[in-house]
């Protein structure tokens, strides 16, 4: 590794930087070392290791089912593909939300197991304690406020969250609760664009938007949804890059043709 390439690698300081001088931030999940290592190259800034690898690498309907353990393997598969980029990983739930003690056990085992450089924990002043507790053990904490898919049991629908004004005022107070609490950034998921907006200005900490407007200091998307594999998935948020279901599917549809008519392998392709 040379002193050039140490240089550029992320960190939780480069974002406060790019914050201040109105350099947006790019994240995307991911979930293991291929795609990872794609676009770690490519040049994102943050790769998300999101318990959304429930839906689309497990296949459950909420992010619920992930454990820690689980959480634990696609962090070190994704930080062996890392070169220059900051991994943020998602605590899962249950693995924080019943006391401090608990959740700077977890937060640990995410860092020392995974080589992850930060965590990420879904809400407000109900987990402030376990906040400070991390970062107080010298672990980057990402907060998460809005639609945070670990309590869908609580909204029973995954509309648009703080559109009255009780939800609005509570999500900003939590916001400079996170940032006093000493959160490097928080991501805003799926609240409307001029509380983004909001929220964004009051705080001298990056956020970061997933269907939260223009106005964060930088956005994330799901892999699956943004590359077009899960295509079941249609939010007005969402910007799709590439359509892989139609490509895959029709790679693969050749791919057994091939096979059937006994065009693959051709004599090139054998020895
Ligand atoms: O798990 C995840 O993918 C997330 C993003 C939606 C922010 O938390």
């Amino acid at each position: 590794m040379t002193a050039d390439k140490e240089f550029k690698k992320v960190t939780t300081n480069t974002l406060q930087k790019m914050k201040a001088a109105g350099e947006k931030i790019s994240m995307i999940t991911a979930y293991d070392y291929s795609f990872a290592k794609l676009f770690d190259a490519a040049g994102i800034d943050i790769i998300l290791v999101g318990d959304s690898a429930s839906n689309v690498m497990a296949g459950h309907t909420t992010t619920l089912p992930i454990t820690l353990d689980q959480m634990i393997y696609h962090a070190q598969s994704v930080v062996r593909a890392r070169e220059r980029c900051l991994v943020v990983t998602d605590l899962p739930f249950g693995s924080y939300q019943s006391n401090s003690e608990i959740a700077l056990a977890s937060a640990i085992r995410i860092m020392k197991e995974s080589g992850a450089h930060t965590v990420k924990l879904e809400g407000g002043e109900e987990i402030i304690d376990s906040v400070k507790k991390i970062v107080s053990a010298g672990i980057p904490v990402m907060g998460h406020l809005g639609l945070t898919p670990q309590s869908i049991n609580k909204f029973g629908t995954y509309v648009v969250r703080a559109t009255e004004e009780t939800e609005a005022e509570k999500l900003k107070k939590d916001a400079l609760l996170l940032q006093e609490a000493g959160c490097f950034a928080i991501v805003l998921e799926k609240i409307p664009a001029a509380l983004a907006k909001e929220v964004s200005e009051s705080l001298h900490i990056p956020t970061i938007g997933i269907g939260a407007g223009g106005a964060c200091d930088g956005q994330v998307l799901v892999m699956h949804d943004m590359l077009g594999i899960n295509t079941e998935f249609k939010p007005r948020f969402l910007r799709r890059y590439l359509n892989l279901d139609e490509q895959i599917t029709g790679a693969i549809k050749q791919y057994v043709s091939d096979i059937k008519s006994s065009d693959f392998p051709n004599e090139n392709e054998q020895y």
